[in-house]
């Protein structure tokens, strides 16, 4: 026998379901009853609908034990659509049959509770209306990066995110225990992107990005989604309209099939809508200039901390590139610049109102004797980083490329306070469960 099969709940708004036999199955949202009448509203994947059951209908049996079925049960019900202006939408079901799937124990989430019992009851808060919507527009997010990338024939490629390298900097990168050899979660997929480029030429990685930095600060995660692109034959002309062409097509495909969720969550499309590329640029030593002027203590050299970078994108409704910092506040493999040699050709991409890099990006150092060089400069353990010393031996090309934060780009899109609220379950210092 065939198990039975059931609707979407979404499909008693249907123009034409007035009237007719539905079988839907999900989670009590809520429920009541009253006067022999059960009211509940009943959700899937689709949406939600009410349902009505009339103990006379059901039989007491029945009756009593939907009633006792909790918030966050799961019922099967088959019934009749009808109009009710009371109920939410002007529909509901007509129970004619009941099945408890699982009556459940009373739901322990509600309104008005703390912050970190919500955090440790993680797994049952992303039931919540705004958990399923970012998800969703998390999902469409990621669909459209790839789209795009699929557009730009950029192939998508599998990097390792266990290494024997700690690639951006030692002091930040997890250590593990590889059978008894030091072993380090991924920071980022760059170093094998660019052996990937060789073949390929235009190269991406979506993977997890582990980041060991003790920042409790509402935009940083110890594990985040990375998405690295690599490119050949690129500059930093190059690599800047490539970034501004692909933030302004995801936020609009995003807005665009989107919409309902995005209103839901307090960003209406229309100004996602808005973002229109090109965005502005600022050089570093301009930008510290300018803040310099605005009573910043910084000067040149200074790193940009939050409070400069929200500064910085304080008046743009767009976001902004910061493009040639002096190499000592940049990693190892990046290209000096020809015009001015303090500096190299890297640029970062600020979200506007303050959220922060949501792009960091740059040429990458090609000439082995340089690079090597470098390396010696930073402390890097050049004899570790051989095989990637060996990419600058064999067709060693001008490429660049950037890394894109999945929850940093979210963050702004949402404009979530904390990045926490991008992701299901967040990975910050304080906490790893569940
Ligand atoms: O600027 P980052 O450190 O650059 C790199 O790792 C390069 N190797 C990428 C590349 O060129 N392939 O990190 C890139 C981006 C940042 O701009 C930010 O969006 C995000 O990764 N990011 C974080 N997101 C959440 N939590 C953290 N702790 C993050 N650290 C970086
Ligand atoms: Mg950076």
């Amino acid at each position: 026998m065939s198990a039975p099969k059931f609707d979407a709940v979404s499909s008693a708004f249907a123009p034409d379901a007035v009237g007719k036999p539905l079988r839907i199955r999900g989670w009590v949202l809520r429920s009541r009853s009253s006067g022999g009448i059960l009211f509940l509203l009943l959700r899937d994947r689709t949406g939600s609908v009410q349902v009505t059951g009339r103990r006379d209908a059901l039989g007491d049996a029945t009756f009593d034990a939907v009633e006792h079925t909790q918030v966050e049960g799961a019922l099967a019900v088959e019934g009749i659509v009808a109009e009710d202006r009371r109920a939410p939408g002007g529909r509901e079901l007509r129970a004619q049959a009941v099945t408890v799937v699982h009556a459940g124990e009373p739901f322990p989430i509600f309104a008005e509770q703390t912050e970190e019992f919500r955090l440790d009851k993680r797994h049952l808060v992303i039931r919540s209306q705004d958990h399923v919507a970012t998800y969703r527009v998390k999902a469409e997010l990621l669909r459209a990066c790839r789209e795009f990338l699929d557009r730009e024939e950029v192939l998508e490629t599998t990097p390792p995110v266990l290494s024997g390298n700690a690639a951006e900097g030692g002091s930040e990168a997890f250590q593990i225990d590889y059978f008894g050899r030091p072993g380090y979660l991924s920071q980022t997929a760059q170093l094998y992107l660019e052996a990937l480029l060789v073949p390929h030429e235009r190269v991406y990685a979506l993977t997890p990005s582990f980041r060991a930095e003790k920042s409790r600060t509402p935009r940083h995660l110890t594990e985040y989604l990375h998405l690295e692109v690599e490119l050949a034959w690129c500059d930093l002309e190059g690599l800047i309209g490539f970034i501004e062409r692909m933030v302004e097509s995801v936020v609009h495909t995003v807005a665009e099939r989107r919409p309902r969720e995005l209103e839901a969550l307090g960003r209406p499309p229309a100004e996602l809508l808005a973002i229109r590329a090109p965005f502005p640029r600022v050089r570093y030593d301009a930008a510290i200039e300018r803040l310099a002027g605005q009573g910043f203590p910084v000067h040149y050299g200074s790193d940009l901390g939050t409070a400069e970078e929200r500064a910085l994108t304080l008046e743009s409704p767009v976001p902004v590139f910061v493009t040639h910092f002096p190499r000592e506040l940049k990693a190892f493999y990046m290209l000096r610049s020809e015009s001015d040699p303090r500096t190299v050709e890297a640029t970062d991409l600020l979200s506007p109102e303050g959220y922060g890099e949501m792009v960091g990006a740059s040429c990458r150092e090609t000439d082995l004797a340089r690079l090597e060089g470098r390396m010696r400069e930073v402390g890097a353990p050049v004899s570790e980083y051989e095989w990637y010393l060996d990419l600058r031996r064999h067709g060693s090309v001008p490429h660049a490329g950037f890394g894109l934060g999945i929850e940093r780009l979210l963050r702004w899109m949402l404009r979530r306070e904390h990045i926490r609220d991008t992701t299901p379950f967040p990975r910050t210092p304080a906490r790893h469960t569940p």
